[in-house]
């Protein structure tokens, strides 16, 4: 696991962009894993602007997300499929059949994690995974728990997402109480991951996940298992010290 300490989180949305603009560049045709939340929104940003310029191609990319909430229609601002829409794949140019993301609108929550788990091994693998990190140490939706949940799951949110995630909604009643997740088996199949992390709020779980026991009490440190795990991190989510 490589952190890199940056100074804030402007710099870290410079870097994760420069990041997965390299993957792109090298491979055009490469399957993005996405995340969605405040975090990457800067990075996507830079993105946006690096296809303005001439910089980025997105014709031949194909990407996968991570996560939707359940019992909410694409249509839905509060939705992820809205969500990559506005901070992405309206601004570049980007197939829209080439986006996939969960069917937060289809209950059927078997078929509906199957279908994904069976897309992903097509498309497959995911070159690069993009991660925010949740306030309770989840990854994708997977929460704090007695195990790691392999494979594309309904998960039920807990009491300190949905507070963290309310911010988005007119009233706390709004956010879903369930979503659909990619599991942390699936997650950890991506080829490299690139966990972003911004703001004092998140040192302490942070800290969990570099230095705490490797365990589903906290899903995000499971990432020490992996291979090839790149971590931008500012200078208020680590504290002072850890550089990379
Ligand atoms: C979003 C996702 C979540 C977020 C996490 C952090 O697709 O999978 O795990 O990355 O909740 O959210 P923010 O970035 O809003 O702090």
């Amino acid at each position: 696991m490589k952190v890199y300490k940056v100074k804030d989180y402007e710099t870290m949305s410079q870097k994760a962009a420069a990041f997965l603009a390299a993957k792109m560049i090298l491979k055009p045709d490469a399957l993005l894993g996405l995340a969605t939340g405040s975090t990457p929104i800067g990075t996507y940003k830079r993105l946006v602007e690096m296809y303005q310029t001439n910089d980025l191609d997105f014709s031949g990319i194909r990407t996968v997300n991570l996560d939707e909430y359940r019992g909410l229609p694409s249509s839905s601002p509060n939705s992820y499929h809205y969500f990559m829409k506005e901070n992405l794949f309206s601004k570049v140019n980007i197939l829209p059949e080439n986006t996939h993301i969960l069917d937060g609108s289809n209950p059927d929550t078997e078929s509906v994690c199957q279908e994904y788990e069976d897309k992903i091994e097509k498309l497959g693998p995911i070159e690069v995974q993009l991660l925010g990190l949740g306030h309770d140490g989840h990854i994708a939706f997977n929460e704090p728990g007695d195990e790691f949940a392999d494979r594309t799951h309904c998960v039920w949110l807990n009491e300190q997402t949905i507070q963290a995630n309310k911010r988005f909604f007119a009233k706390e009643q709004d956010v879903p109480r369930q979503a659909y997740t990619m599991g942390i088996g699936t997650i950890m199949k991506a080829r490299s991951i690139l966990m972003l992390v911004s703001g004092s709020q998140k040192a302490e779980i942070l800290k969990k996940v570099l230095e705490g026991p490797v365990t589903p009490k906290v899903p995000g440190s499971i990432l020490r298992f992996h291979p090839d795990v790149t971590i931008f991190a500012d200078e208020a989510a680590l504290g002072c010290g850890q550089t990379g």
